[in-house]
């Protein structure tokens, strides 16, 4: 990448060692969000580079896609979709399970929060198993939605290398420490 900012952005990521259970090393991003310059410069990334590509839609994944994605969708004019886990949204929901490094889980979409055409991207703090971007792949989809990207914070080297995920272009600031 070569870009002066990404050094600043992996410091200021906390590596919690066996959290939340043994042999994970934790990616804690609730440091850089108490660094203004890595903060700005992590969502000044991802809007310069999805500014441009007409895209109406910013999708989260809860909880920590959400500290991220609506600073990028007001900044590209897109509107903010949240992903939520069971039993949180409302209204009418599509669902989509998947299996997760501790456990299994499910992401939920409110029916009409994107319309059919609509171009988006899905933002996460971090991707490990690729598991939870899947699903919300398939939430967007069963929508109607256009997947343009997923984009992390973090990801592993192997999935950074390969940039792909369900065949839709994948894009990771760092890898993890
Ligand atoms: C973490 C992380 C991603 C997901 C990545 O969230 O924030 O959403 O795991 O893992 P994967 O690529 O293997 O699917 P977590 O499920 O811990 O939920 P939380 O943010 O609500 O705590």
């Amino acid at each position: 990448h070569g870009d002066p900012r990404l050094e600043g952005i992996s410091e200021a990521i906390r590596v919690v060692p066996h959290f939340p259970i043994p042999g994970i090393m934790f990616q804690d991003i609730t440091t850089l969000l108490l660094d203004h310059k890595a903060f700005k410069d992590t969502v000044d990334i991802f809007v310069d580079r999805y500014r441009d590509m007409d895209i109406s839609v910013v999708a989260g994944v809860e909880a920590r896609g959400f500290m991220f994605g609506p600073s990028i969708a007001l900044a590209i004019g897109a509107k903010f979709v949240p992903l939520r886990k069971p039993k949180k949204l409302p209204g009418e929901v599509i669902s989509e399970d998947y299996v997760l490094e501790y456990g299994i889980d499910c992401l939920q979409m409110h029916v009409g929060a994107v319309q059919p055409g609509e171009r988006a991207i899905i933002i996460d703090d971090l991707i490990a198993t690729g598991g939870t971007l899947s699903a919300a792949i398939k939430l967007l989809e069963r929508g109607g939605a256009e997947v343009i990207e997923c984009a992390c914070v973090v990801g592993l080297p192997e999935i950074k290398e390969e940039r792909r995920l369900n065949g839709k272009p994948l894009y990771i600031l760092v890898e993890p420490r």
